[in-house]
């Protein structure tokens, strides 16, 4: 993010000499983008934050992903990939892969346990709370979180997810890039403009950092290797969580969905109206309850689109989706258009959109700039009849 933020004990002038009362260097840490050329913050541990005691390897969920062949678009349910009950699943470990590309991966885990620290060396996590309530805690500090609600968390944060009162519906878009608001929604000095749907009042930021003391404490790294994702365990003599202060442009925050104000007109407005987000070659958008096209022969439910450079993934999760009635998407759905498709509305549902001023419907987009690729929770939950879902009802 480019906004300034200082938080907990840091020293007046950087780089320079920073002790605690027992007269103790503290050790400062830049974490930067792109070679230190973009965002950075500097952070101050009580411990040298790269000591190593013991690794092993992390052996991740299935990760293989199949290519979308013969090309069909697909429907996918969220809600059948885990069962009633399940238990011991936490929000970094228990994830199952939906779909990825070179990109980008979308997976999705009902977790009611806390999971182990955890650092993706991959690239921007963006967890969207589709249900329940949770601690995020990070080096930076602690976001409390909810229904609705992304978490953008950038590249290689040590963070735990706990689930607060039950179990917890999060739908993970991990980039293999940095996830920041789309580009044209900012001045050219970073600050969010008067035509954007939302603004810096709307972001969350973590509370003054988490100190904790404690030894032997395992992190779980998540990184590239030679064929794809890959995971390490290292042990650090130290908690992670030894930051007494940080100040910079780069740390997570959270953005809840209510709070996109909705761009909308006396016609159908585009798809790029509904844009939050942007990473390397993916975009994600969200579709929020708001009053629709008001000319007096408007059309509210879109037009037929042909995003012919895109894959687009819907996943469906608040209201009843106008254009999608009588497809048998639902709740917790998710619909893969795949490029050199075109798609919109179910048979009868421009029809049955006329008159309607307002849709209570909530979907979060991610738009592709490379074919989506099957992982394992996508292939275990095709209906493998959506494919017909505009021609049957005709
Ligand atoms: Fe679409």
């Amino acid at each position: 993010m480019p906004y300034y933020h200082s938080a907990g004990l840091v020293p007046p002038k950087r780089h320079t000499q920073h002790r605690d009362e027992h007269g103790q260097l503290y050790y400062e840490e830049l974490m930067g983008e792109e070679g230190f050329s973009s965002d950075s913050s500097l952070l101050y541990h009580r411990f040298l934050p790269s000591a190593i005691r013991a690794y092993r390897e992390w052996e991740l969920r299935d990760q293989t992903l199949v290519p979308n062949h013969p090309l069909i678009p697909r429907h996918l349910s969220t809600h059948k990939i885990f069962a009633e009950g399940d238990t011991g699943v936490d929000a970094v470990t228990g994830r199952r892969l939906l779909l990825g590309n070179d990109d980008v991966r979308i997976a999705y885990v009902v977790a009611d346990s806390v999971s182990p620290y955890y650092r993706n060396g991959i690239g921007d996590e963006c967890l969207y709370l589709e249900e329940g309530d949770a601690l995020v805690e990070t080096i930076f500090g602690d976001l409390t979180v909810g229904q609705g609600d992304y978490v953008v968390i950038p590249r290689a944060t040590t963070y735990r997810f706990v689930p607060l009162g039950g179990s917890v519906r999060v739908y993970a878009v991990e980039a293999n890039s940095h996830i920041t608001p789309a580009r044209r929604y900012l001045s050219k000095h970073g600050q969010l403009l008067e035509h954007a749907p939302f603004c810096e009042r709307d972001l969350r930021l973590p509370t003054d950092p988490r100190v904790v003391e404690e030894e032997n404490v395992e992190v779980h790294l998540k990184h590239r290797g030679p064929r794809g994702v890959v995971g390490t365990v290292h042990t650090l003599p130290q908690h992670p969580f030894d930051v007494v202060g940080w100040d910079g442009c780069l740390y997570p925050f959270a953005f809840n969905v209510r709070d996109f104000e909705p761009i909308t007109g006396r016609v159908h407005q585009p798809p790029p109206a509904h844009q939050v987000f942007e990473g390397n070659n993916f975009v994600i958008c969200n579709f929020v309850p708001r009053k629709v096209d008001y000319h007096p022969l408007a059309v509210p439910v879109p037009y037929y689109h042909s995003n012919v450079d895109s894959d687009e993934v819907m996943f469906y999760c608040g209201g009843d989706y106008e254009a999608r009635k009588g497809s048998g998407i639902g709740q917790g759905s998710i619909s893969l258009h795949p490029g050199g498709h075109p798609h919109g509305p179910q048979p009868g549902a421009m029809e049955r959109s006329l008159g309607i001023e307002y849709f209570d419907e909530l979907a979060i987009m991610v738009d592709t700039f490379r074919p989506l690729l099957l992982g394992e929770a996508g292939r275990a939950t095709d209906d493998g009849t959506y494919v017909y879902s505009w021609e049957r009802n005709s």
